[in-house]
């Protein structure tokens, strides 16, 4: 097992710049720079430098996903409702082969039946949904530990 670094790249879609203040009782209080903050502090824990993104544009988003080639190994997503609908997000992915954990604060499958369609899930190496802002720590543990499982 390697203890190189490893680069991941945090990606959050539509409206989770107004988490904390958006529908709290499905998404949580906490804002999305509080997670992000939660995220950094673990990074080192786990030997990963992080970035972060969000985008509420679709174009943005495929754009940021293009530039993970050569510059990330391995990603942590929640597309909020592009995740329903993307085909382009996921053919970003496609292209560019970088293995990804798609998060989800709410447990989508629980909730109206046009958010239990993930397109982006086939593609991805795990799904977590429902554990509201904790799933974005179990999605960092979980990808590092994917991504050195995988390095010789
Ligand atoms: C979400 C679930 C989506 O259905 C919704 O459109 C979001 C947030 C979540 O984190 O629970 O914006 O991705």
């Amino acid at each position: 097992m390697t203890v190189d670094t490893l680069r991941v790249a945090v990606i959050n879609g539509p409206n989770l710049n107004l988490l904390g203040v958006r529908e709290p009782a499905i998404y949580g209080s906490e804002s999305l720079q509080q997670i992000e903050e939660r995220l950094a502090g673990i990074a080192s824990e786990v030997k990963v430098t992080l970035s972060f993104f969000q985008s509420n544009s679709e174009g943005a988003l495929v754009d940021e996903v293009q530039r993970l080639r050569g510059t990330a190994d391995g990603a942590i997503i929640n597309a909020g409702a592009y995740s329903h609908s993307s085909i382009a997000l996921r053919d970003a992915f496609d292209a560019v082969a970088v293995p990804f954990v798609e998060v989800h604060l709410s447990n989508v499958h629980a909730r109206e039946p046009e958010r239990h369609r993930l397109i982006l899930a086939g593609r991805a190496v795990g799904v977590i949904c429902g554990l509201g802002s904790y799933g974005y720590e179990v999605a960092l543990r979980g990808l590092a530990r994917h991504l050195r499982a995988k390095k010789p």
